[in-house]
Order: C-alpha cells, then sequence, then structure tokens
C-alpha cells in the first residue's frame, strides 16, 4: 500500500503578506543576523521567537574553531528562551540569514538538528511553534508547526519503559 506524507505551507513574494506582529519579528531575526558569530563559514544567521506571554527572544549562530562545537541560530534560541522564560511556549520563530556581505532572496529551513530540535520543544510544551522563514528579503515561507518538517521523527517514545 502506498501512503502520502502531504507537507503545506505559505509562500509570499515578499513580507508586506504578513501582519504587522509577524513582520517585526522577521525583521528582528533579520536584525540579530549582525550578532552571527561565524568567522569560518562567513554564513550569518538569525533568530526570533515570540513566546505566548508576548516576550521576544532572539538567537544567532556561533561558531567555533572545532567547527562542530558550533551552534546554530535555532538551537542558541531554544537555551535563551527554555532559560529566561521558563515555561512559557514558543508561539512563532522567524529566521533569517545572510552570507557576509552579501544579500539573500532564498528562506532557509533548518537543519536537520535543529528540526530535531524544535520538535523536542514542541512535545515539551504539547503546542506546535509555527515559523517563518526568509532571507534578508524576498520570498516568505511560512510553516504551521516545525514537527511537518521532520516527518516520522525519533520522538524517545519506547525510551522510557
Ligand atoms: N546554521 C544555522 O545557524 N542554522 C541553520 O538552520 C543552518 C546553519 C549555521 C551553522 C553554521 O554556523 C553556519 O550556519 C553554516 O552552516
Amino acid at each position: 500500500m502506498i501512503k502520502q506524507h502531504p507537507f503545506q505551507y505559505e509562500e509570499w513574494p515578499d513580507d508586506s503578506a504578513l501582519s504587522e506582529s509577524d513582520r517585526s519579528l522577521l525583521q528582528e531575526a533579520r536584525q540579530v543576523t549582525e550578532l552571527a558569530y561565524a568567522p569560518y563559514s562567513n554564513f550569518w544567521v538569525g533568530a526570533a521567537a515570540r513566546l505566548i506571554s508576548g516576550a521576544v527572544v532572539t538567537g544567532s549562530n556561533q561558531e567555533n574553531a572545532s567547527y562542530p562545537v558550533g551552534t546554530c541560530a535555532e538551537r542558541v534560541l531554544l537555551g535563551h528562551a527554555a532559560l529566561r522564560y521558563p515555561g512559557d511556549a514558543i508561539e512563532t520563530l522567524a529566521i533569517s540569514y545572510h552570507p557576509k556581505g552579501k544579500s539573500s532572496h532564498v528562506p532557509l529551513y533548518p537543519c536537520g538538528m535543529c528540526r530535531q530540535a524544535l520538535l523536542e520543544y514542541e512535545l515539551r510544551f504539547q503546542r506546535p511553534i509555527r515559523l517563518i522563514l526568509s532571507g534578508m528579503e524576498g520570498a516568505v515561507h511560512c510553516i504551521e508547526s516545525a514537527n511537518s518538517l521532520l516527518p516520522f521523527a525519533f520522538t524517545g517514545q519506547g525510551l522510557r519503559s
């Protein structure tokens, strides 16, 4: 039997289609690309999340001379949110990026490790995290839940006997 696993997302030509609060969250993600520490890849990533309380937390990628030690913007943000606002779930998370000195027009999708980390945060708070993905300008993608980016994910079921 062949089955399908559908994936839906919104695609807009630019951020003018977004609500005021989503546009300002994306703007914040674009701004915090400036706080990336990315001397090895020169690929600057910024993330900004609006929590249920309305608080906003941010993250940027933090690299290391020992490359695998570096951390993506999304996971820096999750640590920040968990520590600074415990118990306050993430409602919407915007991600942007630019290669040093260049612009970016194509939305950035989170890496596999970050997809797993976002999924855990959704499960932990029993709440979907809405994603807004865009470069510094141009197309914007919106996804209702990070979980749809990681079909058939490992959720830890069976870990605890
Ligand atoms: N990076 C992120 O911060 N988020 C992603 O979703 C993809 C990749 C960072 C990791 C590394 O510092 C640089 O971008 C190049 O891979």
